[in-house]
């Protein structure tokens, strides 16, 4: 039985640790692809030679072609530019778009069966940009948001209690940006609600936290934005298809009525298995839960509708 296929779109820095992670945990076989020449080539060949040390057998090839990814069952698109200190996510809008159409025109044409993941800021309106250019399904074409911002989440709380990571369980909803949506009422430490455990101004700190969780971090590295993280974000939705694992993973879909949001990519609780996107889970949410969620979404919206003024799609 051969081991999946999975392409990875830009070899920086949150490309190439995705592929670090997806050949340690023997997911698949990778491609890394970039267009700058020869560095692709460079990583995977340093990937390969850790393979002895680590103990995977997942073969890990760098090329600038995109023949080299024909036929891949998964493609996580990272390419892009990322934020400099000062910048927003929708800041990045014009050059990325431009990066993902390109990029996926070629991945479609090679991968025609192939479910994506989108990682490039702005992400939701990334995901719209790969939707709509490929042609896909809306079960294959999802977006990477919700994993990394629950997970910001989680540890913050973790750090704050100082307890087991293992314990907690949170999760976040809406788009990937300030108006990001932490449920609150849904954040449990084994079992126990969060708002047991902590005054309320403490509860409330934790979840502004995530919202600026990447800020932060552009912040202290000045250079570019957070990879680690993200790359080990991108590799759960990975895991959870390649393996059909049916878990339920917040993530960037197209929504068409589900909580009332109509023809948006946003961040939504979805079951992610070997087709793709099997299933978004509807919650009721209260009111305040709701009109957050559809702040966020509307934010998309408005970034989608620039995208589409832009006239290159
Ligand atoms: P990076 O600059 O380290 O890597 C980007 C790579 O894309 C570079 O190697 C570049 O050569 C490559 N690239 C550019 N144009 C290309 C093209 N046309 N074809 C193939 N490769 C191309 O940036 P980093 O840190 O890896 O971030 C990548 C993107 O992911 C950024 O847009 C960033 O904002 C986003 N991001 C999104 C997150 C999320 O939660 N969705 C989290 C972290 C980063
Ligand atoms: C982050 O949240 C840059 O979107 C990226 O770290």
């Amino acid at each position: 039985m051969s081991r999946p296929k999975i392409s990875v779109i830009g070899a920086g820095n949150v490309g190439a640790t995705t592929a670090l992670m997806l050949a340690g945990l023997e997911h698949g076989d990778i491609v890394l692809v970039d267009i700058v020449e020869d560095m692709p080539q460079g990583k995977a060949l340093d990937l390969m030679e850790m393979s002895p040390v680590l103990d995977y057998d997942s073969v890990i090839t760098g090329t600038n072609n995109y023949d080299d990814t024909a036929g891949s069952d998964v493609v996580v698109i990272t390419s892009g530019i990322p934020r400099k200190p000062g910048m927003s996510r929708d800041d990045l809008i014009s050059t990325n778009t431009n990066i993902v159409k390109q990029v996926t025109e070629q991945v479609a044409a090679k991968s025609p069966n192939a479910i994506l993941i989108l990682v490039t800021n702005p992400l939701d309106a990334m995901v719209y940009v790969a939707h709509k250019v490929s042609g896909f399904p809306k079960h294959r074409v999802m977006g990477m948001a919700g994993a990394l911002d629950s997970a910001r989440f989680m540890s913050f709380i973790a750090m704050e209690l100082g307890v087991s990571v293992e314990n907690i369980n949170a999760f976040v909803l809406g788009g990937h940006g300030d108006d990001m949506v932490p449920l609150e009422r849904f954040t449990t430490v084994a079992g126990v609600p969060i708002t047991e455990l902590m005054p309320p101004d403490r509860v409330e700190a934790l979840i502004q936290r995530p919202r600026g969780g990447g800020g932060e971090i552009v912040k202290l590295l000045k250079t570019g934005s957070a990879f680690y993280a993200p790359a080990a974000s991108a590799v759960e939705m990975v895991e959870a298809i390649v393996k059909d694992k049916k878990k339920i993973i917040p993530s960037c879909v197209l929504a068409e009525g589900e909580y009332g949001i109509e023809n948006t990519f946003v961040g939504l609780p979805v079951k992610l298995g070997k087709t793709g996107i099997e299933e978004i889970l509807e919650i009721k949410l209260t009111d305040e839960e709701s009109k957050a969620l559809h702040v966020s979404a509307s934010h998309v919206k408005e970034l989608c509708e620039h995208i589409e003024g832009m006239g290159i799609l």
